[in-house]
């Protein structure tokens, strides 16, 4: 992007950032989530970090807040209400510990308090005499909003408080979060639904909207939850524990999975167990709260602009993020069905990287309105693969290109045709086959992929992770990850094995290929006449040497190639011709494949004989046994015939020894074929 490009961008950025934050702030609405929301903010923070000469005083990173909406009496708090700093990473907490040493110039005494970040909104509860006076929103730190009808509809939130004997205060400010649970959210977007009105994007909005209604029967008719955690000021207690104890006892719901721990690293695990914890919960949670224990530390660290030094919020990775839509490319199911999937620009989601997004069907994309070059909202719940669920339109610059259904298909070239909201191969073998094809390709013979089975080779087309035997080559341990029933750790061996089996021998490599009629045999010969062609004495091959010189080959000359009949040869050459198949060639040779060159013992004391393999071998795989049979000069056939110099007999050897008795071929014992290996 050129400076004015830049300034465009930045300008849509804010416009956009504007509009959001105002319908989050003031009316309680937002049309993306707060995640999605704070990468437009972190994109437009780099960039007039990068150009600072672009920061104008109106710029959404320049203000704070939102201004309190009129309709409501406004209550000035006693204390301000704060927020807490966030905390991304390991690494940010580590920092956090280090100012805070830094500060008291000794290391933080008393442990950590850890609780849960409930997503919801902060209000404050003012007592007095044991009865609730007022209930006030946070509004913009200094003044809220009096919305004391409003909370009194509220169960969890007590009308009046158990006296203590010990605490016994006139006025007593209760501190927690209003939210609304998983379940109730689900009902009222269904009633929302039914009535035919707009449905709500997530349960915070739905709380912080209920509670700012002017009419508090439509509160009362959205059950809203309340916990509390802490206090408006100091209530004279030692520590943080003490006062979630007291909490408790004079009748307020505290959350029930708040904990001590005793060191960051214990901090640190409480919020990596409950990141991964987090969707069993039956209300939203964005992080954890870890504060300093000690009360008397915690008031001594004070504060630093709008946050206290003493706490953090630690949170989880977003389930949302905004990215680039690089490309809109399609993919073939087993049924045949072409299903549009989008490349993106590479971004984390709850954790992992992403690359890509299936759209489902084209009606889908209509529906999104979304384009080749948009930026849209990624978001993954739980264990799920990411969706696109948003497009954001406003920042389009114009060169978006709208995505075209192709009108023939990506794989065999036949017709597309429509069906329903589908469009399909119109050959009704195609899906299938190139499912076949791909599972070839990683088998045992060809590229030897042993982590990718065939159902996984399944389970990758149907999520779009991959259309093609080249799109193997461009898997993130990210995109594996994701998926039901794999971890970082199967992704990763995924991923090492890949990368180790890039490199791969010419016969291997042309057998993977699913050309008609070539076997692991016939890839043999055709290969050793295209090494001696090439002169192959380099360490590696290039794809699109290999490429270049199949297309060279005359039929005739494919003809001449031992053992390749005229059929056979027909099928190689036209394979080889395919406009696809050259493509496929192309992507292969750009995502990396290489060939290597095979080594050839200098023994070839097998020179010329051709072996049969029957029945299983003890001492080795029959690929082994074929692999080392070549090296020593011999070839390997599938079937006995006069030409056969040896059946070698294995356990349970079948029809082939028999065939052999028959034609007088002599047959060996695997001892006596290892003997003849040595
Ligand atoms: S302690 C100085 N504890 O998170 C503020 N806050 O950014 C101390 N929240 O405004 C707040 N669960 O709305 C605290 N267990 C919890 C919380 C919690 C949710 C919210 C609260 C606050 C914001 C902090």
């Amino acid at each position: 992007m050129d400076k004015k490009e830049i300034k465009k961008r930045i300008d849509r950025l804010k416009k956009l950032i504007e509009k959001h934050r105002d319908l989050y702030h003031t009316y309680d609405r937002s049309e993306i989530s707060d995640a999605a929301f704070d990468t437009l903010k972190n994109e437009l923070e780099e960039l007039e970090n990068k150009y600072p000469d672009l920061i104008t005083p109106d710029s959404p990173t320049q203000k704070v807040g939102g201004r309190p909406l009129k309709k409501f009496g406004k209550i000035v708090h006693k204390n301000p209400m704060l927020s807490l700093n966030d905390a991304f990473s390991e690494e940010e907490m580590k920092k956090w510990e280090e100012k805070m040493e830094n500060y008291l110039k000794d290391k933080v005494k008393g442990g950590f308090y850890a609780e849960l970040k409930m997503d919801g909104l902060a209000v404050e509860l003012i007592y007095k005499n044991g009865i609730l006076e007022k209930g006030v929103t946070r509004g913009d730190g200094k003044i809220g909003e009096d919305i004391t009808d409003n909370l009194k509809t509220i169960k969890d939130i007590p009308l009046k408080i158990e006296k203590d004997r010990k605490i016994n205060k006139e006025e007593l400010l209760v501190r927690g979060e209003v939210y609304m649970t998983k379940a109730e959210f689900e009902r009222v977007n269904k009633e929302q639904e039914k009535n035919g009105w707009k449905t709500y994007a997530n349960p915070r909005n739905v709380a912080a909207g209920s509670l700012r209604q002017l009419d508090p029967k439509i509160t009362a008719s959205r059950k809203l939850s309340f916990y509390a955690y802490g206090f408006g000021e100091d209530i004279g207690l030692e520590n943080h524990k003490e006062e979630h104890e007291f909490l408790r006892k004079i009748g307020f719901p505290v959350e029930e999975n708040d904990e001590e721990v005793k060191d960051l690293s214990e901090a640190i695990k409480f919020r990596n167990k409950w990141e991964k914890k987090r969707e069993k919960l039956s209300y939203e949670v964005d992080g954890v709260v870890i504060r300093v224990n000690r009360n008397d530390i915690f008031e001594r660290l004070g504060f630093v602009g709008k946050a206290p030094r003493g706490g953090i919020a630690y949170k989880f990775s977003p389930k949302e993020a905004t990215t680039k839509v690089k490309n809109i490319r399609v993919q073939i199911g087993r049924t045949g069905i072409l299903t549009p999937v989008a490349d993106l620009k590479p971004v984390e989601v709850a954790g992992v990287i992403i690359t890509h997004a299936t759209l489902h069907n084209f009606d889908e994309i209509k529906r999104l309105g979304v384009k080749i070059g948009d930026t849209v909202v990624v978001s993954r719940a739980g264990d799920v693969i990411p969706k696109i669920t948003n497009v954001l339109k406003e920042l389009r610059e114009g060169k978006e290109k709208e995505f075209k259904m192709p009108n023939v298909c990506p794989v065999d070239g036949s017709k597309v045709e429509k069906d329903g909201v589908y469009f399909k191969c119109s050959n009704k073998k195609c899906g299938a086959r190139h499912r076949e094809e791909l599972q070839h390709f990683v088998a045992r013979g060809a590229f030897d992929l042993r982590g990718l089975g065939p159902k996984i080779i399944d389970r990758f087309l149907d999520e779009g992770m991959i259309a093609d035997a080249a799109d193997i080559f461009l898997l993130k341990q990210g995109d594996i990850e994701i998926l039901e029933g794999f971890g970082k750790k199967s992704a990763d061996n995924i991923i090492s094995e890949i990368a180790e089996k890039k490199e791969i021998t010419l016969p291997r490599f042309l057998y993977a290929l699913s050309i008609p009629q070539v076997g692991e045999e016939t890839a043999h010969v055709i290969a050793e006449q295209l090494a001696r062609k090439l002169k192959i004495e380099r360490e590696k091959l290039k794809v699109n040497d290999i490429l270049r010189e199949m297309q060279k080959f005359s039929l005739e000359e494919l003809q001449e190639i031992k053992d390749v009949g005229p059929k056979v040869a027909k099928d190689v050459y036209d394979w080889f011709q395919e406009k696809n198949n050259e493509e496929l060639l192309k992507k292969l040779e750009k995502n990396g494949v290489e060939i290597k060159a095979e080594k050839k013992e200098i023994n070839l004391k097998l020179e010329g004989k051709i072996f049969v393999l029957t029945g299983g071998l003890e001492k080795m795989s029959r690929e082994e046994a074929k692999e080392k049979i070549r090296k020593l000069g011999g070839d390997v056939s599938e079937s006995v015939s006069k030409k056969t110099d040896y059946v070698v007999i294995g356990k349970e050897a079948g029809s082939k020894k028999e065939k052999a008795k028959e034609l007088g071929v002599k047959m060996i014992r695997e001892e006596e074929f290892l003997e003849m290996l040595k």
